[in-house]
């Protein structure tokens, strides 16, 4: 049999949750590594686990439960992704693009992106937060290789603003009204499940990079293509910046830092949520 195409695979995974969804969707959120209790506030929630999801891939990644939850956040109607999927677990970058254009088809309009980071900046601290301005992508991949769905987007979607500037103006102003000092940087993809080497490191960092992850890259050109807003906050949890003194990062180090960056992003998106369009305009 030939391959589903990506259309027919989201008609299915759409038509499998659509019922026990309800009410669409303003906001979609992705949660990052260590980050899952950021869904913890949903209310009236609906909780569906990725393998109810028909051709949904699911997640194994440690700090990922693999569940969709419906419902709603600081006076908004979300649908939160706890369980990302990774590249370096297998999944293909079409697999991961699939749970994008679930979030749109879901009726969002806005996608909120997190992620944890490794630190390229200097200045960046374990348990810092960065807005995303933009990103490198260095995984080599793309999930938009093979045959275009002209029904979710462009062949050639421009990423010149995939990280909206009008939305990233919000997130500051959210921030600022936490009183939580944030940066605003450019992430830098890999691959992974390798760390960098410290050779990698100084390159990102050449490259333009102020924090780097394995997630987060596939996901915003999924959006792009078909036509989500998005906000893109890191958790900064290692020093990442390519010095021989550096310690080795253990994943525990990693996640004791995501509670710390998840406190403020959680702060800072109680701010931000109620800020967000209600439409596209
Ligand atoms: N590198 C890549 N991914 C990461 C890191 C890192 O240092 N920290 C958290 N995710």
């Amino acid at each position: 049999m030939a391959e589903a195409s990506q259309i027919e695979r989201l008609n299915r995974a759409h038509k499998s949750v659509a019922d026990c969804v309800g009410a669409p969707v303003e906001i979609a959120i992705v949660l990052g590594s260590g980050l899952g209790d950021l869904a913890r506030g949903i209310k009236d929630a609906t909780i569906i686990p990725y393998a109810d999801i028909q051709g949904f891939p699911v997640a194994t990644a440690p700090g990922h439960k693999g569940q969709l939850i419906v419902g709603t956040l600081h006076g908004r109607r979300v649908a939160a992704m706890q369980g990302r999927l990774h590249l370096y677990e297998g999944w293909t970058p079409r697999d991961i693009a699939l749970a994008i254009y679930l979030l749109d088809r879901l009726g969002s309009t806005t996608l909120v992106v997190t992620n944890a980071a490794g630190a390229l900046n200097p200045d960046y601290r374990p348990g810092d937060v960065m807005l995303i301005e933009d990103h490198l992508n260095f995984t080599g991949t793309n999930p938009l290789v093979g045959p275009n769905d002209g029904e979710i987007g462009l062949r050639f979607p421009d990423m010149a603003r995939a990280y909206d500037p009008d939305l990233l103006e919000l997130a500051t102003d959210a921030a600022d009204r936490t009183l939580q000092p944030v940066h605003r940087g450019i992430y830098a993809g890999i691959l992974g499940p390798s760390l960098e080497t410290l050779a990698e490191r100084r390159f990102l960092r050449a490259a333009g990079g102020d924090a780097v992850g394995m997630s987060t890259v596939t996901e915003v050109i999924a959006a792009a293509h078909a036509g989500l807003r998005v906000v893109g906050i890191s958790a900064i949890t290692n020093a990442a910046s390519g010095w021989a003194d550096e310690h080795s990062d253990t994943v525990e180090e990693v996640f004791a830092h995501t509670a710390v960056s998840g406190e403020k992003i959680d702060s800072i998106l109680q701010e931000l949520l109620p800020l967000l369009p209600r439409r596209l305009d």
